[in-house]
């Protein structure tokens, strides 16, 4: 077409790119109200926040009065902190030396050590209550220090120990029997392959598997595969999520690289569903199930406990009502639906989160239990997006490679996993589970109540994390007095208790004894002491103004 008035040419062209530019604003209004507002929900920003905040810590005298309690509460901390100290280092005397041989050379060590409670505290607790990581042994659901001390295994191994760790144990050794005469052969498979593939789409009602070696990897393949599908750039991930460690599933704090093709949407709202009708470059929706107990909120770690606001509640019907819309909206716009089982698949129903929430995605994850108790990540998927080339264009391929994918120990331990899902022990296992659980947290909310102690539960089957009722600075205390009442904790504190299935009515009872045990020595030791003017807010305040002036003034004391 010829404009004849190249002044009307002008005015034309100045519409169209008025127009566009209006389009292109109204989607990104759009994206913007489609985050949460929290930090999670802007990763960018918690980057660039995450780089203000100074470090400072508390003076000994600070540290028991951060809360500017009485002298009276400060010296009842103070004998409390003493004396769980001393037990510390005397129960767990070497355990405690061997950890502390090993932390300078052990990066992940150093790490944990370090971030087990706020950081304005960790000095204190370091010296005063040191970490001892290392165990000798397990037995049904208790796990030994090189002390000697047993204590309930409440770690979970990460979400691994879904059958309890005798099971795990006998599946690697009866599976390392099995394919010992090939040994750790890598590239051409061990025959067992045929029977894990089969079990595995049984489970996943999908038509094609891939083996990786961790549940980052899985996560990572199926991403890349729904891109090179859809020949689109963008993953959407909901705030608070966790995929793995890869930089494009962890777009904020933690990953010194922005994630410049990852939507971090609001879970569970109707912005969400809007941006993934509207935007073209979707290729992806990635789902962890493990959300619907805290929507929007990262992983909990006692760490990040600075105040009590640390929320969960399950609503079964509600989260399932909203995967459903997902799935529409991901049909409508041929978007690929993955669902991120690697931690509740085989945890919440034999046939994982697509039988539990009863949708079905188009690529699904898992990983952790389903190695056996070896390493292990898994992608199965509708065989028309597992395929890693074009039939009409030979160069195009979808590269997906690791040297250990299907190690024959691991598949051996994998098929002892899915050979046992297939028993009648394992039906009576998951029947009623959710019940059992739910009862069980009721339970103990109740006795938590009944003790006026300010701690209560909350959980999606057996994955329970730990809440506060009244306003505190210190409720990250309470992982240490469960550990003395031989209670195991990851390193996440109190932020998630994993249990293993095998967990027996006694089993529970002695935990949940020595929960409240824990609960009532802490509350008498003082740490919740409340004055009736704070509250979240002004916590997060007072912590606000301390950064600020460490910041403008420097170090000084507090
Ligand atoms: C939902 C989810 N996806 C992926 C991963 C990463 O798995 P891995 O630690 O095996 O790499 C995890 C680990 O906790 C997870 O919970």
């Amino acid at each position: 077409m010829e404009w004849a008035d190249p002044t009307l040419a002008f005015y034309g062209l100045g519409a169209a790119a008025l127009a566009t530019s209006a389009v292109t604003l109204r989607k990104r209004l759009e994206l913007s109200k489609a985050k949460h507002r929290s930090l999670a929900g802007h990763s960018r920003m918690a980057r660039r926040l995450a780089g203000f905040v100074p470090f400072y810590d508390y003076s000994e005298e600070r540290f028991f009065r951060s809360d500017d309690a009485p002298d009276e509460i400060a010296a009842r901390r103070r004998a409390g902190f003493e004396r769980l100290s001393v037990l510390y280092k005397t129960r767990f005397a070497e355990t405690i030396r061997q950890t502390a041989e090993a932390s300078s050379s052990i990066s992940d060590l150093r790490f944990t050590d370090a971030y087990r409670v706020p950081f304005q505290y960790s000095r204190m607790v370091r010296a005063h209550l040191p970490s001892a990581a290392f165990l000798r042994s397990s037995s049904g659901v208790t796990v030994t220090d090189l002390d000697g001390n047993r204590a309930y295994d409440l770690t979970g191994s990460y979400g691994v120990n879904v059958l309890g760790y005798d099971f795990y144990k006998e599946a690697i050794e009866r599976g390392a029997a099995r394919v010992r005469e090939l040994g750790p052969v890598l590239g051409p498979y061990h025959p067992l392959i045929i029977e894990n593939t089969k079990l595995l789409k049984e489970v996943s009602g999908l038509d094609e598997v891939s083996f990786h070696m961790s549940g980052t990897e899985a996560v990572m393949q199926a991403v890349r595969l729904a891109r090179y599908h859809t020949r689109r750039s963008h993953l959407v991930r909901f705030c608070g999520a966790y995929h793995g460690w890869w930089g494009d599933v962890q777009p904020g704090i933690g990953n010194p690289v922005p994630a410049h093709e990852t939507y971090t949407l609001d879970d569970m709202s109707e912005e969400a569903l809007r941006v993934l009708r509207t935007r073209r470059n979707i290729a992806c929706v990635l789902v962890n199930p493990l959300q619907a107990l805290h929507p929007n909120i990262s992983a909990p770690s006692d760490s990040s406990l600075l105040d009590s606001g640390r929320a969960a509640h399950f609503d079964k019907a509600a989260y399932a009502q909203w995967l459903k819309r997902l799935r529409e909206v991901c049909t409508e716009r041929n978007i690929v639906l993955i669902f991120d089982e690697v931690f509740v698949g085989f945890r919440l129903a034999k046939g994982g989160a697509q039988d539990y929430f009863g949708v079905r995605a188009d690529l699904v994850t898992y990983g952790k239990t389903l190695g056996g108790g070896l390493p292990i990540g898994v992608v199965c998927g509708k065989s028309d997006l597992m395929k890693r080339f074009r039939d009409d264009r030979p160069a195009d391929i979808c590269f997906a490679r690791g040297t250990f994918n299907a190690h024959p120990y691991v598949m051996a331990a994998m098929n002892e996993f899915l050979r046992f899902l297939q028993t009648p022990q394992a039906d009576a296992l998951y029947r009623g589970l959710d019940t059992i659980w739910n009862d069980r947290a009721r339970k103990l909310n109740q006795r938590l109540a009944a003790e006026a102690l300010p701690v209560e539960v909350a959980n999606i089957s057996s994955i329970w994390t730990v809440c506060y009722t009244q306003p505190s600075r210190y409720n990250w205390m309470l992982q240490y007095y469960l550990r003395a009442e031989g209670l195991a904790l990851s390193w996440i504190g109190t932020g998630r208790l994993i249990f293993s299935l095998n967990y027996t009515d006694a089993d529970f009872d002695a935990v949940a004894d020595r929960f409240v045990a824990a609960a009532k020595a802490m509350a008498h030791d003082g740490w919740w002491w409340n004055n009736p003017a704070t509250t979240n807010k002004t916590i997060k305040r007072t912590i606000l103004k301390e950064m600020v002036r460490q910041r403008l003034f420097g170090p000084r004391e507090r």
